[in-house]
């Protein structure tokens, strides 16, 4: 009875929002979780009969003569979280729909509530729960979550997800683009369990430019909106208090003499947000960016960004990584290079991959895929852009590691919409978060008479100014690298060399000087000559070669060299050093 006067209470409030998936609560990890992980049933649905026959009611023959065509019983398992691609042969390229299914038993105590929170799903989502339709998202690399407060029953439940990864004209990313489509439910499958009023989302971190000052908020969700809030770092003795207003919001500012998180000492705060109705706990840490003229400072130092470009690709597995030790092998090879920045792309990677990143003391740019050929004149898009924007900005924006948001990767200046849709975004990413630094990557330069000319509209909304350049392999060198000249329009802003590099199979032999064998030798005079060229770069704060290791990408099919892979990797896919990669090593060493 109690609980349907609950229901009734909030029902309003939320029947609105039901079937657009929410923005995910904030820090997961620190919450009352039961995990839906492990195996799922499924149905490869590449006929797409699932619709029209509603895979979702599990419908069973009520009479002799009824049959039905399709069941999740006696089919396939899948795990979850993981790409359905690399999981059964018959899936490697399938891009199309797999519908999951998943029973749990739950007992709701009628003074709480229950969130079915999704990492990530490649790349619409549409998730059905006890036979009825909960909601939809798109978008396969940040997460999103539903109420089913007033939906789970006593005992038994369904979860029923229909995952499709086929690629979307209006889509994020569009038709084209230089990575696996790994799809499926590709991260953890959460309940969470809440008070009635809970503590949905907080912002701790310290304010532009301040070595010692907290400027944040923290927002309640429920009923009991005004409640007494009190932030809690054990181990600076501090303890903060304040009280959120009739809509659950507290703005926070406070002080202290922080160990600032560094490169060399990454140091992470537990600290504790606490409401009259509910507690979570994070691992947090206190550094400050900035641009100061040419230079990014750290905690107000200069610091040189020696990165490099990851994909979120476990090489060894050939699939999708998510998993701590997934996102080791790719941290450690990156500490192995010399690093101590990381261009995560082209779309924000798992959250362990970030949490682990910002532990060893990495940068990292996280990254939404506006990649190439958006149509931003279509008009979803702008929604999408800024719907993907803030989940990216809302998951990671306590984790200090992340110090750039990353906004689009080579889309040109003549698409229809561009420059005012990615101006517009900017500016709403940084009212979100005006304590990182934003970058649009550009690869829209002049070359020509050994010459660049760095110019692009979105360079005045961007604090690097950041591009792609293959001088060496796609385009000739057009005189010796260590003469070139420069334009860049902008004189007074650092300047990131986002993506450089050549492909090279490991152990390929064959003429150095010419790129059609593929061999080491030639990936390693493109390092050389391209560092040559840095020497010549003004306001150079940066370096990130494109990339660790070579990764799957179906556009890549020279069957003698790539066979499916990109092979512009340092390291090949079993972790083999190319000769490229002492040079980029030397090179880091020494800066
Ligand atoms: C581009 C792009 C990458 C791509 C790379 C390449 O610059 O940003 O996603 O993989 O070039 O051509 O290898």
């Amino acid at each position: 009875m109690a609980r349907i006067w609950v229901a009734l209470l909030i029902f309003p409030f939320f029947w609105a929002n039901s079937l657009q998936a929410q923005t995910a609560m904030v820090n997961v990890a620190g919450r009352n979780t039961t995990s839906l992980n492990g195996n799922w049933q499924v149905i490869i649905d590449s006929g797409g009969g699932g619709d029209w026959r509603q895979f979702w009611q599990e419908k069973k023959p009520q009479k002799k003569t009824d049959f039905i065509e399709y069941s999740f019983d006696g089919g396939p398992m899948l795990k979850v979280p993981g790409d359905f691609n690399s999981q059964r042969c018959e899936l490697t390229y399938v891009e199309g729909t797999v519908w999951y299914k998943k029973q749990f038993n739950y007992t709701l105590k009628s003074d709480k509530r229950l969130f079915l929170h999704f990492g990530a799903v490649n790349y619409l989502a549409e998730v059905y729960l006890n036979g009825e339709k909960i909601g939809s998202h798109e978008g396969g690399f940040t997460p999103f979550q539903f109420e089913i407060t007033n939906k789970v029953k006593e005992g038994e439940n369904t979860v029923i997800v229909k995952a499709n990864n086929n690629r979307l004209g209006n889509g994020l990313p569009s038709y084209g683009f230089d990575w696996f489509n790994y799809g499926g439910i590709t991260r953890d499958v959460d309940l969470i369990e809440t008070d009635i009023t809970y503590i949905d989302d907080y912002f701790i971190q310290l304010k532009k430019g301040s070595l010692d000052t907290v400027l944040g908020w923290v927002q309640l969700n429920g009923t009991k909106a005004t409640q007494k809030i009190k932030i809690h770092i054990p181990e600076l003795k501090l303890s903060y208090q304040t009280k959120t207003d009739s809509k659950g919001f507290a703005r926070v500012e406070f002080s202290s003499d922080f160990q600032l998180w560094s490169l060399a000492n990454p140091k992470l705060y537990q600290v504790i947000v606490e409401s009259e109705t509910d507690t979570v706990a994070d691992e947090i840490g206190f550094r400050c960016i900035e641009v100061k003229g040419n230079k990014v400072l750290l905690n107000k130092e200069p610091v040189f960004l020696k990165a490099v470009n990851i994909h979120e690709e476990n090489p060894y597995k050939r699939a999708r990584a998510y998993s701590t030790e997934d996102t080791k092998i790719l941290l450690n090879a990156a500490k192995d290079l010399g690093c101590n920045f990381l261009r995560l792309v082209h779309y924000p990677h798992n959250e362990n991959m970030i949490k682990e990143a910002e532990k060893m003391g990495f940068l990292i740019s996280s990254e939404i895929p506006v990649y190439q050929h958006i149509q931003f004149s279509d008009s979803l898009v702008p929604q999408k852009l800024e719907t993907m924007m803030r989940e990216m900005v809302n998951r990671d924006k306590n984790r200090c590691g992340v110090v750039v948001w990353s906004l689009s990767n080579e889309t040109y200046p003549g698409t229809p919409n561009r420059n005012e849709a990615l101006i517009e975004l900017t500016q709403k990413c940084k009212a979100l978060d005006s304590t990182r630094l934003i970058v649009h990557v550009i690869n829209t330069q002049g070359y020509g008479n050994n010459t660049f000319n760095v110019w692009d509209p979105l360079y005045n909304y961007s604090d690097l100014v950041a591009f792609n350049e293959y001088i060496g392999w796609y385009i000739p060198w057009q005189g010796k690298p260590s003469e070139t000249k420069w334009n860049i329009a902008f004189p007074d802003k650092p300047v990131f060399i986002s993506e450089f590099g050549g492909e090279a199979l490991y152990g390929s032999k064959g003429p150095t000087d010419e790129a059609a064998y593929w061999t080491e030798e030639y990936q390693e005079k493109i390092y050389k000559d391209q560092i040559e060229m840095f020497n010549t770069i003004p306001n150079l704060c940066g370096l990130c070669p494109w990339l660790l290791f070579d990764y799957r990408s179906l556009g890549r099919m020279n069957q003698v060299y790539q066979n499916g892979y990109n092979r512009k990797g340092l390291l090949s896919e079993n972790g083999e050093k190319k000769k490229a990669w002492y040079i980029m090593h030397e090179y880091y060493k020494k800066k």
